[in-house]
């Protein structure tokens, strides 16, 4: 299958530390991929590689089958074509939930007010949040200001979305409007790669799951694989731990 966004032997750096070693993973059209590890595993460090935020210290990253550094690429523009779901959505306080998601469709893809009301509006009604358009985000819970986000990240019509432990910093209650959210974008066929520890929302969903340890892949597979019979004693033992 033609991937939209791949790495191949993708090794990132941080003075001493090996922060991801040697990865290799794409992810094609309509999938939706979940990266689980322990802390440090590399998760965001991968992100934020593939997302165009940080450049490998060696490897290659493939955008629709183009080596982006290799072929020198418009960072930006290609950025621009990636969504990015991070832990906090970090939303503009002065701005309504509506008015944050026009931001980056009329400065960065350049809509006219109008369109960009429309997207935006369109973009709040996929997460359910269309009634809170208007409010500001010291006005909403923490599940509603991360759905927010995610209608911004989306509403840029991205090609593929990445998002980095998006409910880690929710109340229990607060995760599942969240993760509701994004099994319906999965639903939806929307090209998703997460890093998340909640396994109901990968075994609902996930074409695959990839378990990383200490900047390594150590296993792949399919959510049942994981579920039912990890080859490795490290994956078997943090499924064990994070299933309680
Ligand atoms: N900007 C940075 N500078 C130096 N070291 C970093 C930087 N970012 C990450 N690291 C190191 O790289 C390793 C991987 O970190 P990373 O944040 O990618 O892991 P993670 O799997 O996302 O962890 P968590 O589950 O806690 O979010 C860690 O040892 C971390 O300390
Ligand atoms: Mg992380």
């Amino acid at each position: 299958m033609n991937k939209i966004l791949e790495c191949r032997n993708l090794t990132k750096i941080y003075g001493k530390v090996v922060a991801v070693n040697n990865v290799s993973i794409g992810i094609g059209k309509g999938e939706t991929k979940v990266i689980f590890g322990p802390s440090g595993s590399g998760k965001s460090t991968l992100l934020r590689c593939l997302g165009l935020l940080e450049k490998p210290s060696s490897g290659s990253i493939y955008f629709n089958g183009l080596d982006v550094y290799a072929t020198r690429q418009d960072l930006n523009k290609l950025r621009a074509r990636i969504g990015f779901v991070f832990q906090d959505p970090s939303l503009f306080r002065h701005l309504t939930a509506l008015g944050n998601i026009m931001l980056g469709l009329k400065h960065v893809i350049g809509l006219s007010e109008s369109e960009a009301w429309r997207k935006a509006y369109e973009a709040l009604r996929l997460v359910k949040m269309e009634d809170w358009a208007n409010y500001y985000p010291a006005q909403l819970s923490g599940g509603q200001q991360q759905r927010v986000g995610i209608a911004r990240a989306i509403a840029m019509d991205p090609e593929v979305v990445l998002f980095d432990e998006p409910t880690a910093a929710l109340d229990v209650e607060l995760k599942w409007e969240v993760i509701a959210v994004m099994k319906d974008l999965a639903d939806r066929g929307t090209t998703m790669l997460v890093a998340t520890h909640e396994l109901r929302f990968a075994k609902e969903v996930a074409d695959e799951m990839i378990f990383m340890d200490q900047g390594q892949i150590i296993e792949i597979g399919s959510p049942e694989h994981f579920f039912t019979s990890p080859n490795t004693e490290r994956a078997k033992k943090f499924m064990a731990k994070i299933l309680g």
